[in-house]
């Protein structure tokens, strides 16, 4: 990775990271196991990728980081708790996340449910303290993230997922590429519209960032599918070899590793031309691609 973007991931990252902490109340508010249930997830690491997209998203319609900061933070939230209930034994059964024990591990079932309800809650708590611009009043916030978390998004995907599970069940790739979009394409492309939302994007300007996140989106899955076959628990944080073992459908298994690895690379080159408007302002989206396509966790 060029050593500039690094440099800027890692000051996003940082910036999300104070917002998250301003805006999540303190473990010694009461009760205090939810929230340090709540803290511990989203303190346990993880990449920010979706707030860092929102916020490059309005950095590339000429906004100010400030006023994105609570969609930022408001989008890890939802998917910190999509995480939460992700690993619960009644979905993927996993013990790691973000190379700590799971919630539900270091805390019980019942405290990793709720930790995971109020992050959800709390997503929207965040989300109306945005600034309304011209265009987009706080309403249009609102209804963005709570379509792309709900059961026709986020949740229908992990629906479908859920049910697609074990040897005899073979899904289509049409079948599979819904699943993708609606699970994790979806709050991707939600992040990135938000922050572009919170700049006052102009439809045109809008319209190019959904196609981008919604390119970016489901290359991201493909490429989670890819890690779990290709990569180690200790470099991913969480169980590899998971997907095999539960007879998920995967990319990968649907396809095989080169071709899924061809696909990701397609759905690229297509999100680099959906930025095409943004000339210059766009190149920070463009390296985030390129780095997404090429990371190892
Ligand atoms: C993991 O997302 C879940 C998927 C939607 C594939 P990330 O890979 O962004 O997880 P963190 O936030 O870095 O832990
Ligand atoms: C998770 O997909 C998508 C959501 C949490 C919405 P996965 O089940 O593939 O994510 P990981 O691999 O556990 O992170
Ligand atoms: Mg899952
Ligand atoms: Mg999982
Ligand atoms: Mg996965």
């Amino acid at each position: 990775m060029a050593e500039v973007l690094k440099t800027y991931l890692k000051d996003r990252c940082k910036v999300v990271d104070k917002a998250l902490n301003g805006f999540l109340p303190e473990t010694r508010i009461r009760p205090v196991t939810v929230h340090e249930a709540m803290r511990y997830s989203i303190f346990a690491g993880g990449k920010r990728l979706r707030p860092i997209l929102s916020l490059a998203a309005a950095e590339a319609c000429g906004g100010d980081t400030e006023n994105t900061l609570a969609p930022a933070a408001a989008v890890e939230c939802i998917h910190t708790y999509s995480l939460i209930h992700d690993d619960l034994p009644c979905m993927d059964d996993d013990d790691l996340r973000r190379g700590q024990p799971t919630s539900h591990i270091k805390y019980g079932e019942g405290v990793a449910v709720l930790a995971g309800d109020a992050l959800l809650t709390i997503a929207f708590e965040i989300l109306a303290q945005t600034p309304p611009t011209k265009r987009y009043d706080v309403g249009a916030y609102v209804s963005e993230l709570a379509t792309a978390s709900g059961s026709r998004h986020l949740i229908g995907g992990q629906i479908l997922d859920l049910e697609g599970e074990g040897s005899d069940i073979q899904l289509t790739p049409t079948q599979l590429k819904y699943i993708h979009e609606s699970k994790t394409a979806a709050l991707l492309t939600s992040s990135i519209r938000l922050g572009g939302m919170s700049a006052n994007a102009t439809p045109q300007r809008l319209e190019a960032l959904t196609s981008y996140g919604k390119s970016l989106g489901l290359a991201f899955q493909i490429i989670d599918d890819i890690l779990d076959v290709t990569q180690t628990s200790e470099k991913l944080g969480k169980s590899a070899g998971k997907d095999e073992a539960t007879d998920k459908s995967t990319y990968p298994a649907l396809f095989g590793l080169e071709k899924s690895r061809k696909e990701a690379a397609r759905l690229t080159k297509k999100a680099h031309d959906a930025l095409k408007l943004f000339g210059k302002q766009g190149q920070r989206l463009h390296e985030i691609l390129d780095y997404l396509l090429d990371r190892d966790y």
